[in-house]
């Protein structure tokens, strides 16, 4: 029998370079399925798998970087973490931080975070401060605390997060035997990007992958500061968790494009939404829309044929009611007839 999953910073522990006797703040992170996307492969003539970070412990890729961001701060005697988010970030945060005993305090741009986020970061005992501003001011003012208070930053400007989330690429090539022809990952605040072309260098040095991925990353097109080589005063996207325009890990994000032979492009909402909606309709993945981006992004611009792709599906569908009901229509009730309710069926 598999000994049980332990959790990303034990099982690559060496990998990451994480001190033997530090101790781990885990909930069971990582270890998510590789779905094979039958019928998306078909439609682009590859091999299609999906990375479905949304099956981790909080619900979004971030978990990876949070159990050793908040496992350091503690190491190091931090009381308190502090984040700006879009919404998963701050979810993660006060998941972990919570089970580590850290007070956590999360700044949110007011109004532009899907409710399910929200809804974790307060359950979770944050103290959530909504701030009239998008994104980029508050990761600002996040800076600025962390300069000026005995506060730790679990953003991905620290590096604990962004080498912690480098596991997924190591899974990843765990379960293909080697590293796939393209790699398509959305693209917010660059941290990801970074940190899954780190992870299949890493992997590539150590001889566990004989080959490296291009790296095809997508922002949103109303907050695609890294395509238009400059910063986005005011992004807008329907997938918030990518409304950014100024990323933290900007260089990360150009070097993985140039040094993989990859790219940075954008995606429209639209093409965001009709992604999403095929993922939940054709594949059964019910993700959010921002993680839609790398699907959208490989139905847009294709591969070779027969060439073996991974999409990473970031965030959970259910992060964000608002937006999934606004692509259906709800029915309305009916009395308990059986002759209705068998018409309503199409019976
Ligand atoms: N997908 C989802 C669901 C996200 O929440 C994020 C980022 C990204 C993609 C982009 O990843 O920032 O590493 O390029 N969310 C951050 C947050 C900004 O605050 O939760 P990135």
């Amino acid at each position: 029998m598999r000994p049980p999953w332990r959790g990303v910073v034990e099982e690559y522990r060496a990998l990451l370079g994480v001190e033997d006797d530090l101790p781990i703040v885990s909930l069971l992170e990582g270890n998510t399925p590789l779905l094979f996307a039958p019928r998306l492969s078909e439609r682009v003539g590859a091999e299609v798998h999906l990375k479905i970070e949304g099956a981790n412990p909080t619900g979004s890729f971030k978990d990876r970087g949070m159990t050793l961001a908040v496992s350091k701060a503690l190491g190091r005697g931090a009381e308190a973490v502090v984040c700006a988010s879009t919404g998963n970030t701050s979810a993660s945060a006060a998941a972990y931080a919570g089970r580590a005993g850290l007070t956590c305090a999360v700044l949110i741009p007011a109004g532009h975070i899907a409710l399910g986020k929200l809804a974790q970061a307060l359950v979770h005992g944050a103290r959530v401060v909504q701030v009239r501003a998008n994104f980029d001011a508050a990761l600002a003012l996040v800076r600025r605390l962390g300069e000026e208070h005995a506060v730790a930053v679990v953003n991905s400007i620290n590096p604990d997060r962004i080498a912690g989330q480098a596991t997924a690429a190591f899974e990843i090539v765990d379960a293909l035997g080697d590293a796939p022809d393209f790699h398509f990952v959305p693209v917010g605040n660059a941290g990801n990007v970074t940190a899954y072309w780190k992870g299949y260098l890493k992997y590539k040095e150590v001889g566990r992958a004989s080959r490296l991925p291009a790296m095809v990353g997508f922002q949103a097109a109303g907050a695609d500061p890294i395509v238009r080589g400059q910063p986005v005063a005011e992004p807008e996207t329907i997938a918030t968790a990518i409304r950014i325009g100024n990323p933290a890990s900007w260089a990360g994000a150009k070097a993985a494009a140039s040094e993989s032979g990859g790219a940075i492009e954008a995606v429209t909402d639209e093409e965001i939404l009709a992604a999403y909606c095929f993922l939940a309709r054709e594949e059964s993945v019910f993700c959010e829309a921002a993680s839609a981006a790398s699907v959208a992004g490989l139905l847009k611009r294709g591969v070779p044929a027969g060439s073996k792709v991974v999409c990473v599906l970031t965030g959970h569908g259910l992060k964000d009611p608002d937006l999934a009901m606004g692509q259906v229509t709800v029915p309305e009730a009916l009395e308990p007839e059986l002759d209705a309710v068998a018409r309503a069926i199409g019976l």
